[in-house]
């Protein structure tokens, strides 16, 4: 049975620094017909629990801390009974929305999270946060970007916790060295490739976002 990757947009907000913003979140669901994984459980507990069916859950796993990614984690492993994995770099982040609950277990640079007979590496790339991770599935010919790299660019960096020279060469290091065709799904908006970002790091750079 191949691993396929269901896909969800849900809408929620995401508040940091004071403010609050709407925002749509991309939920990536990795697995087969009997087993999968979640990346980043947004939102809207009931929708990502229907995906996932009745499914073995085999683990939630959190590009990073943000409110708008990890807002649901906890109802989902309620209901689910699966850990939440997330980098402890950003466990000050995850506090901020669920002070009186840790995650599961933690995600560390080089970990293989396995689901349906492939391996999902964690590519730890901090800069949008401390802990972002990405997560890069050879097999699926893709990686997860979370908010670390988007159609356009790299995520934002303006807020708490955040640092543009960190993203860049987190971007630079771990993401524009995998294969050019490489499909990147990322946390919000359209998913891009590796080969059509590359080109542009420069651009990043000079205008410092
Ligand atoms: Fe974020």
């Amino acid at each position: 049975m191949a691993a396929r990757i269901d896909h969800l947009v849900t809408s929620g907000t995401f508040s940091l620094d004071g403010g609050t913003w709407e925002v749509d979140n991309n939920v990536w669901i990795v697995g087969d017909d009997d087993e999968a994984i979640v990346i980043d459980a947004a939102h809207d507990a009931d929708a990502i629990a229907a995906a996932v069916g009745n499914r073995r859950l085999l683990a939630i796993v959190s590009t990073h801390g943000h409110d708008d990614h990890v807002d649901a984690a906890p109802a989902v492993s309620a209901r689910t009974g699966a850990p939440v994995l997330l980098h402890p770099g950003d466990l000050m982040l995850w506090k901020q929305r669920h002070p009186d609950l840790n995650p599961t277990g933690e995600l560390s640079d080089g970990q293989v999270v396995e689901v349906a007979g492939i391996g999902l590496r964690v590519l730890h790339t901090p800069g949008h946060s401390p802990g972002a991770v990405c997560l890069y599935a050879p097999d699926l010919g893709t990686v997860f970007s979370g908010d670390t790299l988007f159609a356009g660019g790299p995520g934002a960096t303006g807020r708490s916790y955040s640092d543009f020279p960190t993203i860049i060469t987190s971007i630079r290091e771990r993401l524009l060295t995998l294969p050019a065709e490489t499909e990147v799904r990322t946390g919000h908006g359209e998913s891009t490739t590796v080969g059509a970002e590359a080109p542009h790091l420069d651009e990043w750079i000079a205008r410092g976002h």
